[in-house]
């Protein structure tokens, strides 16, 4: 059976409606708040700051920790409060997509917190919490070369689509699902993962869709940071 209409009517190239905000937690050192239909993340950055325990630390650059984590009520059925396996896997591709686009050599011996919150979530939370943890980032005045966007792509029946939700993941004839981290001005991808099955050319297309994606979301988060800031350089 092949799938003809999205569950939500958009075009099979065409992201949820999104929204970006910056600053959003005053005690933060930098904030964001990304959204992607009904999937919502939040990001606090504390830092840089002193590294303890400090045999932790490291005399040529700061380092960067991430913390994922989705609220018990962020889905249908209540998440267990407290780390996962999921939890920590996800923390460490965040940090890992991240890392690239920021450079922590200026703060020897220091760390970057940044802690990423899903307060709702409908599939596409790890790329949620990458788009606003660069924008927190961005805010918190960490020297950075790009900003990160991410967006999944993947499979849902025989068609290959941009940003699958939930109902689109949990399909009866099974989805791939593959979420793509890219720093847009050099298209250096930062994260690729693959949940599923896929052959070459879907693949091809799917990240051709991604960029498309990435481009949005890049736009909207530059947009977000000159609303706070005023007039950022564009390019
Ligand atoms: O969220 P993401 O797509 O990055 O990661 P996933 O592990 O593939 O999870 C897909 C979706 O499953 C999440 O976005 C949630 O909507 C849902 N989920 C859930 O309902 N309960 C969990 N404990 C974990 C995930």
């Amino acid at each position: 059976m092949s799938y003809t209409k999205r569950f939500d009517s958009r075009k099979f190239d065409e992201p949820r409606e999104m929204e970006a905000k910056v600053g959003i937690v005053k005690r933060a050192d930098g904030s964001a708040m990304f959204r992607m239909g009904k999937t919502i993340a939040i990001a606090a950055v504390y830092g840089p700051r002193q590294l303890y325990p400090s045999f932790l630390q490291n005399p040529e650059t700061g380092i960067l920790r991430c913390n994922y984590d989705m609220l018990s009520f962020s889905v249908t059925d209540r998440k267990r409060p407290g780390p996962s396996r999921r939890s920590v896997e996800i923390s460490l591709v965040t940090t890992n997509s991240l890392l690239p686009a920021i450079d922590l050599s200026g703060f020897p011996n220091t760390v970057v917190d940044v802690f990423i919150q899903i307060i709702q979530a409908d599939a596409g939370t790890r790329c949620c919490g990458i788009c606003a943890a660069s924008m927190a980032l961005a805010d918190a005045g960490i020297p950075m070369k790009d900003l990160v966007c991410a967006i999944s792509v993947g499979k849902v029946g025989d068609k290959v689509v941009l940003d699958l939700n939930k109902e689109e993941e949990d399909h009866q004839e099974g989805a791939t699902d593959i979420p793509v981290a890219m720093m847009p001005r050099s298209n250096e991808v930062t994260l690729l993962q693959l949940d599923g099955e896929v052959n070459k050319e879907d693949l091809i297309q799917a990240l051709r869709y991604a960029k498309k994606g990435v481009d949005q979301i890049y736009k909207l988060q530059k947009d977000a940071l000159k609303k706070k800031y005023g007039g950022i350089k564009n390019e």
